[in-house]
Parts: structure tokens; sequence; C-alpha cells
């Protein structure tokens, strides 16, 4: 009786002392896909997670090719692991990224059924509702997705406590853009559509705030998030975009001959367009993905992209501009000092510089950032420009590939130093000052971004252009950030 009721007491105090403890947050949230169960991850215990949850009905059999369908109600479901990502189209994997950093791609299995997001939100959020940092991938449109190493945001809401970042898989290349005469689709760029669409109906139950929400894309990513700003000039749900080391074609095809090259190899030859679009939905996807292959002369380079089908995309995006139709929210566009560099053939066991010697910049690139700047400025679209040149060995392990294409990622998600050793001081520092602008931008992007130093993004104008630079030891204030003068980055014509 007596140690049954000092078990008790003992019990009953232990309770006692948890109760006024701070309430275990509720992991468990009504979307209108469902009732989806989170966790937090002891890597990141300030970080409320949820992994996998649909945006989408499968896009599977008649749905294939075709525009995403809302998410019905699934009913109450785990959200603690990454679905598969969709299809990709990778070819012989013998790139830079593949052979020394895969952290940088998505490498989860494979799936037709793939249209799902994942939500990382603060525990200890420093506002009622925070603002949303929509993540979309880059890979060429024929590789990418929700779930990279390095693109996985935990650490940063961990440090910061001050924002949701989402990422997102959406369809590739001929799944996503197949381009089929009978069905002139961008089915991935309304994917992208859709998860915005999904995160305006819910983020809220997250803790998010669906009036401050903003699409910040890497490479093909940014080409998504540019199309996507000429396609809803007066719905486009976001506040604002961040946009690297990418950029949209001049002008768009409004056809291609690849689906129905496509459709010759898998037995859906001598059809008419619509019995062919049918014919292709009823194959199966491996050997749709095996066809890809076969009809396309360079494996580096995917074959499916973005059509003009006049909804998602346009012939002349310049023309839209000057017509108004584009979304008027302001721009952030930055590239890498040396993005060239990853492009060229890669030798795992060269110990010496590719040649020809890489080519800062990679002129495409640096060319498509400062033409779009530079056009949406001179039509009175605010914008502001970055140039990355850190040069840090955990994330850029060989000596000629310093700021490649990519290699700010790691810095702004805060994973530079999960693989390959730790970083230096300076890198963090240089992660931080990154993290801060683009939070600060998801914030209120109709304010120029600052971080902590109270330094200002000054935006970019015709007049006295100027892009903030990240990554250079030699600036010698105490952020080692500053606006630098345009001209020391670009001089040269664009030559398309
Ligand atoms: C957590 O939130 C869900 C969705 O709002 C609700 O159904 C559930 O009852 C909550 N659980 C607890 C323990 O409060
Ligand atoms: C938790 O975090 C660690 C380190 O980032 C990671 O390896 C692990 O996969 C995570 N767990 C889940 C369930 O995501
Ligand atoms: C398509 O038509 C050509 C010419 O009539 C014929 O040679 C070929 O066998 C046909 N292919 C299929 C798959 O029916
Ligand atoms: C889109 O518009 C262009 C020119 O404005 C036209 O050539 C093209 O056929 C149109 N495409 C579709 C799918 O309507
Ligand atoms: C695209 O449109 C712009 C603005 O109307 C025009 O100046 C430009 O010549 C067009 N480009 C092409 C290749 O037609
Ligand atoms: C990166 O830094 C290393 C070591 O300091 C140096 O040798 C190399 O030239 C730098 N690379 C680039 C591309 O700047
Ligand atoms: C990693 O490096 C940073 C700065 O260079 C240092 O502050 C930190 O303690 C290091 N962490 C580990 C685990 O060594
Ligand atoms: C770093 O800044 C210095 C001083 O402005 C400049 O001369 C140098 O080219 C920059 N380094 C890189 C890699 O951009």
């Amino acid at each position: 009786m007596r140690i049954h009721h000092l078990f008790l007491s003992f019990l009953f105090s232990s309770f006692s002392v948890a109760a006024p403890g701070p309430k275990p947050p509720n992991l468990t949230v009504k979307t209108t896909s469902g009732k989806y169960t989170g966790f937090i991850n002891s890597t990141a215990p300030d970080v409320r997670q949820w992994l996998g949850i649909p945006y989408a009905q499968p896009p599977l059999g008649s749905l294939r090719f075709m525009p995403p369908k809302k998410a019905p109600n699934y009913g109450v479901a785990d959200a603690k692991a990454y679905k598969p990502i969709c299809y990709q189209n990778s070819g012989p994997k013998t790139s830079l990224y593949w052979k020394l950093l895969p952290e940088y791609l998505n490498r989860d299995s494979e799936s037709e059924d793939c249209l799902y997001l994942n939500i990382w939100a603060p525990k200890n959020p420093v506002e009622k509702k925070v603002p949303v940092i929509i993540w979309v991938s880059g890979g060429g449109y024929k590789e990418g997705g929700g779930h990279a190493l390095y693109q996985v945001p935990d650490q940063w809401i961990q440090r910061m406590q001050t924002h949701i970042v989402v990422t997102f898989n959406f369809r590739l290349h001929i799944f996503g853009f197949p381009g089929s005469p009978a069905a002139s689709i961008n089915a991935g760029l309304l994917d992208l559509r859709l998860a915005v669409e999904w995160l305006k109906d819910n983020i809220k139950n997250f803790g998010g705030d669906p009036n401050r929400m903003i699409l910040y894309g890497q490479s093909s990513g940014n080409d998504m998030i540019l199309r996507y700003s000429y396609a809803h000039p007066k719905n486009p749900i976001v506040k604002g975009f961040i946009g690297t080391s990418g950029g949209t074609p001049v002008i768009n095809p409004t056809s291609s001959p690849n689906f129905h090259n496509a459709a010759q190899v898998v037995g859906c030859a001598n059809l008419t367009a619509t019995e062919e679009l049918i014919c292709m939905q009823n194959v199966d996807p491996s050997l749709l993905q095996n066809a890809v292959d076969v009809i396309n002369p360079d494996p580096n380079r995917g074959l499916f992209r973005p059509i003009a089908d006049n909804i998602t995309t346009f012939t002349n995006l310049t023309e839209r501009l000057e017509k108004g139709l584009v979304a008027k929210l302001p721009y952030i566009g930055g590239f890498m000092y040396n993005e060239g560099a990853v492009f060229l053939p890669f030798d795992p066991d060269a110990t010496t510089a590719p040649t020809p010697v890489p080519v800062p910049g990679l002129e495409g690139l640096w060319c498509a950032i400062k033409q779009e700047v530079d056009k949406r400025v001179a039509h009175g679209l605010p914008a502001y420009r970055y140039i990355y040149s850190g040069n840090f060995s955990n994330v850029t392990p060989r000596y000629w590939l310093g700021g490649m294409h990519s290699s700010d990622i790691p810095l702004i998600f805060g994973t530079h130093n999960q693989v390959r050793g730790n970083s230096t001081q300076f890198q963090f520092e240089t992660s931080f000052e990154m993290q801060e602008f683009w939070v600060s931008f998801a914030q209120n992007p109709d304010k120029p971004p600052r971080n902590s130093f109270n330094q200002i993004w000054p935006k970019y104008s015709l007049s006295n252009p100027r892009v903030m630079e990240f990554g250079n030891l030699t600036i010698g204030n105490p952020s080692h950030v500053a606006p630098v003068s345009v001209a020391d980055w670009w001089s040269g014509p664009c030559l398309s």
C-alpha cells in the first residue's frame, strides 16, 4: 500500500513537473487532400516536417501528359517519408554531378505517381504566420524534384525560425513536356501552378502565411518561375520571385516532332494525333523512358522542354512584358561567377582542369539573367541582382570549379557542411548572409532586402546597375557582402 502510494505520488510529481513545460506541437494537420501527421527529426529539433503530401491525383492512365487534377481528400495518413520523385531522364550519368557531386541531385526511386510536396516549418516561429519559400529545382527539364540532399532546408529553418520552405516534385521530360500535337500542354508547368494553389489553400494550417509566398527556382527552375510570371499576370498568388543561373529562351517553339518520334518507337505509329496520344497513354512508362533515349541524339541534353501552348507559356515572352502581360512583382536574379565549369566533359581521374579551361560565367547563363533583369527594370518592374563567387572546397572539391553552376544552393539551404567535411567560418558567414537576404525578401518583397548587418540590397537600376556580391573574402566590410558595379561582371554583348 505504502509503496503503491509512493509510486503514485512519484508519478504525479513527475507529471506536475512536465505539465508547465511547452506543449508538444500538434504534428497532425488538416489539408484539402487529407489529414497528415508529420514528425520532428532529432537532427533539426525545432523544425516540423511533413514529407510526401499529395497535391494532385496520381497522373496515371488518361491523366498522363494531361493537366494535373486536384487531389481529393485521401483521409488520414502519415507524412514522414519522401515519396518517389518523377521519372528522370538522366542519360549516361557521366556529368560532374553524377560522378563527383551527387548531393546536388535528386536520387530517390522514380515513379509516374510522383506529385507530392514536402513542408518544413519552424517549431518556435518568430511570428504567428511566417512567409513561405517554394523551391523549384533545376535539372534541365529532364531531372529534378523535391529531394536532393543539398536542397533539404531543415538547418536553415532550425537556425532562423522565420519561414517555411516547400519543395515538390513535378513532371519532367516526356511526362511533363510531351508536346503532343493533340494536346499541346506543358503539364509540368501546370504541376507548379497546382502546387502553388494547394499551398494557398493549406499552408496556414502549417503556420504559413498564404499571402506571403514566393517562388525560388534555379537553372530550369528559374526558367519555370519566369514562365509562371508571364502566364499569371492577374493572379500569380505568390508575391515575388528569386531565380538563379537560368532563364527563358528568347523565342519558344510552337511545336516539336519529339512526341511523334517517340511514338514510332513504342508501337504507336501511323495514328492520328488523338489516337497517338491515347496509345501513348497506355504504354508502359519504362518503354517511354527507353523511347526517349532512343530518339535523343545528345543524351546529355533533354529533348522535351516547354512548347508555346499560349496558356502556360508563349512564343515571345518579351512581347508579353511589353503588353504588360506579366505578374508585376519583384524579382531577384543571380548567377555564379564560374557557371560554366560543370558543363565541360568530366573525367573523375583527371588532376588538372579540363580543356578548354572553364569559361567563367558560361555566357548563356550570365546573359539570360542580365537580359531578364534589364528588360524587367526597363518596364518598371522592381528587380535585384547578385553574383556569387564563393570557392569552397567541400561543395566544389576541384580547384577549377569555384563558384560553379548550383554551388550557392548548399549555402542558402545551409547544407554545405554535410559532406566532405566542415565548412570554414567565412563559408558559414556567407551562408548566413544569403539566408537572411532571402528570408527578408520573402517577408516583404516590396522592400529592399536586408541582412542582420542592416545592409540594404539596392534595387537594380539601368543608370546605376549594381549587383550584390556574395562569397568574396576580399570584400572588406564585416559581412564580406557588398553591392558592386555591374560593369565588373558583365561587359560583353549577349550573343542571342
Ligand atoms: C491536432 O490537429 C488535428 C487537425 O486540426 C486535430 O484533428 C487533432 O485533434 C489535433 N490533436 C490534438 C492532440 O490536439
Ligand atoms: C533526419 O536527418 C538526418 C540528417 O539530416 C537524415 O540523414 C535522416 O534521413 C533524417 N530522417 C528522416 C526520417 O528524414
Ligand atoms: C506504318 O505504315 C508504314 C507504311 O504504310 C508501314 O510500313 C509500317 O509497317 C506501319 N507501322 C505500323 C506500326 O503499323
Ligand atoms: C500560340 O500562338 C502562336 C502565335 O501567337 C501560334 O503560332 C500558335 O499556333 C499558338 N499555339 C497554340 C497551341 O494555340
Ligand atoms: C519579340 O517581341 C519583341 C517585343 O514585341 C520584339 O521586339 C522582338 O523582335 C520579338 N522577337 C522575335 C524574335 O520575334
Ligand atoms: C579556388 O581556390 C583554390 C585554393 O585557394 C585556388 O587554387 C583556385 O584557383 C580557386 N578556383 C577558382 C575557380 O577560383
Ligand atoms: C565547423 O566549423 C565552424 C566554423 O569553421 C566551427 O565553428 C564549428 O565548431 C565546426 N563544427 C564542428 C562539428 O567541427
Ligand atoms: C573578389 O573581389 C575582388 C575585389 O573586388 C576582385 O578583384 C576579384 O576578382 C573578386 N574575385 C572573384 C573570384 O570574383
